[in-house]
């Protein structure tokens, strides 16, 4: 970490940036010294060449680009003649600084943005973070070591009883002290088959502890840039800036380099003989229990079984089943995108009804017209405030499902980036989303032109109507698809209901009404 000075006065007068919330745990990785030898933000020539070549200008090898933009409005008062003055102050979200950077570079991205180079101070701790409690320096991590070999493990997901006796298997073969790392950069962890909200995904893992009493145990604000490989070599790097000397990697091996031996993990099966686990070619067949994947896992939370003793610790799988209940009740944004007149207004109102009758689920509606009355009045069709008003009716149905009930939406919703926001927030609040199309064509809207409104966009009385004079991204992820064209309502919202209930988030039987 670099000393220049930092008089009060300058501070005071700089101006503040909050980052977006990956740039905010790198910093704190910059800050702690996890990514040693950086001590800072990279220029765009620096961020270009470590994309390019993997190395920083001095030939060090590093895997990803570390950066931070600004708006340029913030940037623009970072060029003054004083370059002592040009300081940027970072808050958290909530607005208190945290940290310092000394701009030593500023490169234009477009119109908008701008690439702030340059080393970093901090100004105060980090206030919030989950389980920030559990965050240590390098060198705090250091001094909790009892030997000189160090296994460093980076929990991204839940410790069943095989990853825990590989771990332990590697561990005494090694005589290593364990370090358990988990990342906390990203909302959610996990894999794709069985993805966690982040605290949950700590919590999972601290209810393994006491099978992990001689281990470090520590959360680490890393997140991943979806490159596996670049992703595992930062891994490395952090690890080793822990004073790891083994990283356990994934199956596939990636996750070494650095001075950090890979440790690929061996195959392990459950004896049924004498309840150990051991590589699964030391048991013959007869005997042997392969360990559940994720996706099984996934698969028996949903439904509500409980994962077995012999592959789950008991505390672990209780986590587990808070944190990801039953489907029958899970939260559950049900989201409906189509064009005006396609029929979502009707079919949602229907399912909703249906859902009151039933009385097994609570729900909320927000419809598109209804919303625009009051939750985002103001608003008007531009591709912002139409993104605005989705992104509102995408937090408050996530808000709705995160406390397990179902939330409705039905707004046209005409860009793919919008509903893929909406998406993450309800599965950031640990609920499911599920996204129907209603495909009704253009020309069946247009010729129902129920509110008149196809009529005056043609006669252009009305401008940016979607589908007229505005785009419809159709959406290439929807979970399902109803054409009302040849449809009644009501066979409409049966469909729903039906793939709600073989989904599991009805009851099978609730909507027997007859
Ligand atoms: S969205 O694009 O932001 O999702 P939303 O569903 O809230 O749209 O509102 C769409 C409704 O507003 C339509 O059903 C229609 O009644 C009305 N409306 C008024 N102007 C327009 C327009 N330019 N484009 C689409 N719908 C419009």
């Amino acid at each position: 970490m670099s000393d220049w000075v930092l008089p009060d006065e300058v501070l005071a007068e700089a101006p503040s940036h909050t980052p977006l919330p990956h740039e905010l745990a790198d910093l704190e990785l910059l800050l702690c010294g996890a990514y040693a030898p950086l001590s800072g933000f990279m220029s765009e020539a620096e961020s270009r060449r470590v994309a390019r070549s993997g190395t920083l200008p001095d030939g060090t090898a590093w895997p990803v680009p570390v950066t931070l933009d600004v708006p340029t409005d913030i940037a623009g008062r970072l060029d003054g003649p004083d370059p002592r003055r040009r300081v940027l102050r970072i808050t958290d979200p909530e607005g208190a600084p945290v940290a310092a950077v000394e701009c030593h570079s500023l490169d234009a991205l477009g119109p908008d943005m701008v690439r702030v180079g340059g080393p970093v101070r901090r100004i105060a701790d980090a206030a919030h973070g989950v389980f920030i409690g559990l965050r240590a320096t390098p060198e705090q991590a250091r001094t909790t070591y009892t030997k000189p070999r160090v296994l460093a493990l980076v929990a991204d997901r839940p410790l069943h009883r095989p990853q825990l006796a590989q771990l332990a298997r590697a561990a005494h073969n090694l005589a290593a002290h364990v370090l358990v790392m988990i990342p906390t950069g990203d909302e959610l962890g996990g894999d794709k088959a069985l993805r966690l909200p982040t605290a949950a995904l700590v919590r999972s893992i601290l209810a393994a502890k006491d099978r992990l009493t001689t281990a470090t145990v520590l959360t680490v604000p890393l997140s991943k840039r979806g490159d596996r490989i670049r992703d595992g070599l930062l891994t490395a790097k952090v690890a080793a800036a822990y004073g790891a000397t083994h990283l356990m990697t994934g199956p596939d091996g990636l996750g070494g380099g650095d001075g950090v031996r890979a440790m690929v993990p061996r195959d392990l099966a459950y004896d049924t003989r004498d309840g150990q686990w051991r590589p699964i070619e030391d048991i013959e067949p007869p005997f042997r229990r392969s360990a559940l994947t994720n996706a099984e896992i996934a698969d028996m939370l949903d439904r509500g079984f409980g994962l077995p003793e012999w592959h789950t610790p008991p505390s672990v799988a209780a986590e587990l089943r808070k944190a990801r209940p039953p489907r029958r009740h899970r939260g559950l944004v049900l989201f409906f995108t189509g064009l005006s007149g396609s029929g979502k207004s009707t079919i949602s109102r229907g399912v909703y009804e249906s859902l009151l009758e039933d009385g097994s689920r609570t729900v909320s509606l927000f419809d598109g017209d209804v919303v625009r009355r009051l939750l985002s009045s103001g608003l008007g069709f531009s591709k912002a405030d139409r993104s605005m008003n989705i992104r509102r009716i995408g937090f408050v149905s996530a808000e709705v499902a995160r406390h397990g009930g179902i939330g409705m939406a039905a707004p046209i919703a005409p860009y793919e980036s919008d509903r893929a926001e909406a998406r993450r927030m309800a599965e950031a609040a640990g609920a499911d989303f599920v996204l129907v199309h209603v495909s009704t064509p253009l020309e069946v809207c247009e010729a129902r032109d129920r509110k008149g409104l196809y009529a005056r966009a043609r006669a252009g009385q009305i401008a940016e109507f979607t589908g007229i004079s505005d785009p419809y991204e159709a959406p290439s992820d929807a979970e399902m698809t109803i054409d009302t064209t040849d449809m009644s309502v009501a066979e409409a919202v049966e469909q729903v209901i039906e793939h709600l209930s073989d989904g599991g988030w009805l009851e099978p039987t609730g909507m027997k009404l007859t």
